[in-house]
């Protein structure tokens, strides 16, 4: 079977790209499963329900965020009554919404998804290998296939934890860093592996925002409103191929023109 992730959507250029391409995309790749990381979608930080019920329309089976999850007013109600979108599950237990959901894939099998976040160079609140194993743990008990979204900074993070779960998950796909990564791999326990599987969104920028804009704050220190850029928009992702009994057999990055 198939499953298409589908990296951090940037912005309106982003979500357009989904909208336009994923019903297409799902045909082309006879798609079982689509995830796609939405925690930039509105205007590049954060997510509002109105847009990840646009992400879930146009052919996502499941949203997953990151670090941006609650930026947006409204969305924390929202999250707190979706199976579908789902935050990173070390965010504290205060937070709204869940970590883990369960969905079945159009092939009928049962596909368990979980967003957890990285603890080098971002404000965690609890650390991912505090919780990791309890939660795949319960992810294996409720799902053969199971895939994790690990919305990490750091290239030796993202690398740890998917040696730590090897043969016991099917993915471990990163995201976050928004720059695609040449290292998509399955490893020896049969889990598929990526640093980082990029960002669908406008790569004429510094990682999804106008350029000028991001290098202007970072040359003067003083406080910029930063928006996203249009050029070169791209749909970035993984396309990974696994047994039914969640044992991956391949991965290959997706890079497509919008
Ligand atoms: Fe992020």
């Amino acid at each position: 079977m198939k499953i298409l992730f589908l990296a951090d959507v940037f912005g309106v250029p982003g979500r357009r790209a989904v909208e336009e391409h994923l019903p297409a995309l799902r045909e082309r790749y006879e798609t079982d499963l689509a995830i796609v990381n939405g925690e930039n979608a509105a205007d590049g930080a954060g997510i509002t329900g109105k847009l990840a019920d646009k992400l879930l329309a146009a052919g996502a089976d499941v949203v997953t965020l990151g670090n941006h999850t609650y930026r947006r007013s409204g969305i924390a109600a929202y999250l707190a009554g979706s199976e579908r979108v789902i935050r990173p599950a070390n965010s504290g237990s205060e937070t709204p919404g869940r970590g883990l959901t369960v969905v079945d894939a159009r092939n009928g099998v049962r596909v368990a998804v979980l967003n957890l976040l990285g603890q080098l160079f971002l404000d965690t609140p609890v650390s991912p290998w505090e919780v990791v194993d309890g939660l795949v743990d319960e992810a294996r008990a409720a799902a053969p296939v199971v895939v994790v979204d690990f919305h990490a900074e750091a290239t030796s993070e993202k690398v740890a934890l998917a040696t730590w779960l090897d043969g016991r998950v099917t993915a471990v796909i990163g995201t976050h860093t928004h720059v695609q990564t040449n290292d998509a791999r399955v490893l020896p326990g049969g889990t598929a592996a990526v640093t980082d599987a990029g960002m669908t969104g406008p790569h004429d920028s510094v990682i999804g925002v106008r350029s000028e804009l991001a290098i202007g704050r970072m040359r003067s220190r003083l406080p910029v409103r930063f928006e996203p850029a249009e050029g070169d928009v791209r749909l970035e992702g993984v396309l990974v191929t696994c047994t039914e009994a969640g044992h991956a057999e391949d991965i290959e990055l997706v890079r497509i023109p919008a």
